[in-house]
Parts: C-alpha cells; sequence; structure tokens
C-alpha cells in the first residue's frame, strides 16, 4: 500500500527501514527523501510521527524474534 504518494513510498519501504534500524524521524525523513523539498508536497514530513511508528513497530518485532 502506498504512503506518499508524491514519493511513491510504500509501507512496506518504511517497514524495511525499520528492520534495518532506522527509526528516528531525521534518519527515516533523509532515507525516504522527504527532506528534499523539490517533488514533495509536505504532507509526509508533517506526520513522519506515523513514518517511525512503522518502522518501529517493526524494529521492536525484530528484537522481539531474535531474543526470544
Ligand atoms: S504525499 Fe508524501 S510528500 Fe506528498
Amino acid at each position: 500500500m502506498y504512503i506518499c504518494i508524491c514519493k511513491g513510498i510504500r509501507e512496506s519501504d518504511v517497514q524495511e527501514l525499520g528492520k534495518a534500524g532506522v527509526t528516528c524521524p531525521k534518519k527515516l525523513a533523509s532515507a525516504l527523501e522527504l527532506d528534499d523539498k523539490k517533488n514533495c508536497c509536505g504532507r509526509c514530513i508533517k506526520n513522519i510521527s506515523k513514518f517511525v511508528a512503522l518502522a518501529e513497530e517493526q524494529s521492536s518485532c525484530l528484537q522481539s524474534s531474535i531474543l526470544g
């Protein structure tokens, strides 16, 4: 499912970043090029907390599967 029309970002893209440990807002925005004001409407950078939550969900899933 697409969560950003401007950049064509899918939910799975953010989840993959979360699995790779990218969960901080600045790093997520940079990795997804949301900090690039060209070709962005600005909606996603305003809602970066939703991206963080999605990434953290995957990060904690990975941690619990490693720790058992
Ligand atoms: S919909 Fe994501 S920046 Fe526009």
